[in-house]
């Protein structure tokens, strides 16, 4: 069995739509995968309730436990690890990863980012592509190199920017693409393993 392990620090909605989908698209039988764990660095964070009433491991990581990013990375590692990952997934993960962690799962290390990369790296992406005039915005799936919010892209999804919009009205047209392209991205990434 190809093991997911999806890293959460927030809500989880992306979590949330790659699970739905797994057990929709039957990805058990179809690519002989599943959702194996699910880990938070925040112990509160609400992506670790939907992992418990989807009956799926969930584990915290508190990054606030480590002195340095060295030692939560590896702590972070070990949990991850104990699961035989083919695939981490990062779903809203909020930790800025250390080059040794990148590298020990380089090729099998996603991300999901709310703009359109190169576009917007880092955080405030809606509110600055509404100060920056954008007419279109977005969400990008891609790989993970050591470079923040940068490596090989692999779906991207992009909404218009409508007149008078907030960034959370922004947000949420971004998120509702981000649920349908993750899931899809995931999916044939698991056809070629
Ligand atoms: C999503 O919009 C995701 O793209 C973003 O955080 C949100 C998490 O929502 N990720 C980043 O900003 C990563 N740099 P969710 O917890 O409901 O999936």
């Amino acid at each position: 069995m190809k093991n997911i392990v999806i890293l959460v620090s927030g809500g989880g909605s992306n979590m949330a739509a790659i699970v739905r989908a797994a057990e929709r698209d039957n990805w058990r039988k179809r690519y002989l995968a599943q959702v194996a764990a699910v880990i938070s660095n925040r112990p509160d964070a609400g992506g670790l309730r939907l992992a418990a009433a989807e009956g799926i491991a969930s584990e915290v990581v508190d990054h606030k436990a480590f002195d340095s990013r060295e030692s939560f990375d590896a702590a972070l590692a070990r949990a991850i690890d104990a699961h035989q990952p083919a695939l981490v997934v990062l779903a809203g993960f909020m930790r800025i990863l250390t080059p040794g962690f990148v590298a020990r799962y380089q090729g099998r290390l996603l991300n999901i980012h709310p703009s359109l990369l190169p576009a917007f790296p880092g955080l405030h992406t809606h509110q600055r592509a509404l100060e920056a005039g954008c007419k279109v915005h977005g969400a990008t799936v891609h790989q993970v190199t050591s470079e923040l919010d940068f490596g090989p892209i692999l779906a991207q999804a992009v909404v218009p920017i409508l007149p008078g919009d907030s960034a959370a009205e922004l947000s949420a047209r971004v998120l509702t693409q981000e649920h349908l392209i993750y899931p899809r991205a995931i999916a044939q990434l698991l056809a070629t393993l």
